[in-house]
C-alpha cells in the first residue's frame, strides 16, 4: 500500500524517446501528393495514446540496462517504436473500413471523410512507409518478427469474420484471434527491441511473453469495456461488438450459463432482438467478472516473465502498466 511513485510513471520515463515521435512519423509520411500526405498523417496529430511506442521504449531501456548497464535507447529501437505505431494505425484505418466505423479517437474516421477506397490506400501507404523504415533498420531477424505481425493481423481479422461452428473450440479460437489481432504486435515489437539490445535467449522470450500476455489482457479488457462504457466515454457506442456480430469473451462466458446463446452467436446476432438478448444474458451471467479474472491471469503471467529482469524504474513501470491496463475505464 505505497503511493504511486512518479519515478515509475511509464510515460514520464520514456518522454525523451517519445516526444518527437509524431513529428518523426509525419516526416516519414512525406509525399508530394498533398491529399495522400494529409490523410495518411491524419491520426498522427499528437492525440493518440502511443501505448505501443511507450511499451517498446520501456522494454528497450529495461533490456539495455539488464544487458549492458545503460538506459540509453538505441536509434534502431526507437525506430521500432515508430514502426509499431504506424502498423497499428494502418490496421485501424483498414479496420474502420471493415467495421464501417464513422469515428476514431473522437474524430471522424478517414473512411467517413474520404470514402473507403482512399482509406484503404491511406492504410496501405502508412504500412508501406513502415516497411521502408523496417528495411532501413537492416536487421533480418527483426524484419521477420514484424512481418509476422502483419500476417497475424490479417489472419486475426479474417478469423473474426467467421464464427466457429464447434462451440467447444470457440474460446480457444477467440483467444487465438485475440493474440493475432492485438497481442502479436506488442509481443513481437517487445521481442524486436530486446533483440536489437542484444538480449540473451531468456530475456528475448521474456520480452515476447510479456508483450503477448499484456496484449491479450489489453484486448480482454477492451472487450469487457465494450459492454460497460457509454458512447461518450469510449468515443464509440456501447455493445458495438455485438452489433458487429462478434461474440467476445463476456458473451462466450455467458454462453456457458445460457447455452441458448449458441444459436445467436452462430447467426452473429443478426435477428431483431438478438443484440439485446445477448446483452441481457451477459449482464445476468458472470461473463464480465470472468473476463476480468482471465485478464488478471494474463497480467500475472506477463509479470512472471519479467520477474528475473534487473530492477530498474523501467521494470517497475512495466508492472505499473499491467495495473493500468487492467483497471482502465476507457
Ligand atoms: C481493431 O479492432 C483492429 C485491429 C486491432 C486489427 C485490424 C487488422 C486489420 C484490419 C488487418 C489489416 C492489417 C494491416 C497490417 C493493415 P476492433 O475493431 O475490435 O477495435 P476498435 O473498437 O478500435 O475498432
Ligand atoms: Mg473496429
Ligand atoms: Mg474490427
Amino acid at each position: 500500500g505505497s503511493l504511486p511513485d512518479i519515478q515509475d510513471d511509464p510515460y514520464k520515463l520514456t518522454q525523451d524517446v517519445l516526444t518527437e515521435l509524431f513529428s518523426d512519423i509525419r516526416k516519414e509520411l512525406w509525399v508530394p501528393m498533398e491529399h495522400l500526405k494529409q490523410i495518411s498523417r491524419y491520426y498522427f496529430d499528437g492525440n493518440g495514446k502511443i501505448f505501443r511506442p511507450m511499451l517498446v521504449a520501456l522494454v528497450s531501456r529495461a533490456v539495455n540496462y539488464h544487458m549492458h548497464d545503460t538506459r540509453e535507447v538505441l536509434e534502431s529501437q526507437r525506430e521500432i517504436a515508430l514502426v509499431a505505431e504506424m502498423i497499428h494505425t494502418a490496421s485501424l484505418v483498414h479496420d474502420d473500413v471493415i467495421d464501417t466505423s464513422d469515428t476514431r479517437r473522437g474524430k471522424a474516421s478517414v473512411n467517413l471523410l474520404c470514402g473507403q477506397n482512399k482509406a484503404i490506400l491511406a492504410g496501405d501507404f502508412i504500412l508501406s512507409k513502415a516497411a521502408k523504415i523496417l528495411a532501413r533498420i537492416g536487421n533480418e531477424e527483426v524484419v521477420i518478427m514484424l512481418t509476422q505481425v502483419l500476417l497475424d493481423l490479417v489472419q486475426g481479422e479474417l478469423m473474426q469474420l467467421g464464427s466457429k461452428e464447434d462451440a467447444g473450440e470457440r474460446f480457444s479460437h477467440y483467444l487465438q484471434k485475440t493474440f493475432m489481432k492485438t497481442a502479436s504486435l506488442m509481443a513481437y515489437a517487445c521481442k524486436a527491441v530486446a533483440y536489437l539490445g542484444g538480449a540473451d535467449k531468456t530475456l528475448l522470450e521474456g520480452a515476447f511473453q510479456y508483450g503477448r500476455n499484456l496484449g491479450i489482457a489489453f484486448q480482454l479488457v477492451d472487450d469487457l469495456l465494450d459492454f460497460v462504457s457509454s458512447q461518450d466515454e469510449m468515443g464509440k457506442p456501447a455493445a458495438a461488438d455485438l452489433k458487429l456480430g462478434l461474440a467476445t469473451s463476456p458473451v462466450l462466458f455467458a454462453c456457458e450459463k445460457f447455452p441458448e446463446l449458441n444459436t445467436l452467436i452462430m447467426r452473429r446476432f443478426s435477428h431483431p432482438g438478438d443484440v439485446e438478448q445477448a446483452y441481457e444474458a451477459v449482464m445476468k451471467s458472470e461473463g464480465l467478472e470472468q473476463t476480468k479474472v482471465l485478464a488478471q491471469k494474463h497480467c500475472n503471467e506477463a509479470l512472471r516473465h519479467i520477474d528475473s529482469w534487473r530492477e530498474s524504474p523501467e521494470k517497475r513501470a512495466l508492472v505499473t502498466i499491467m495495473n493500468k491496463v487492467l483497471n482502465r475505464k476507457k
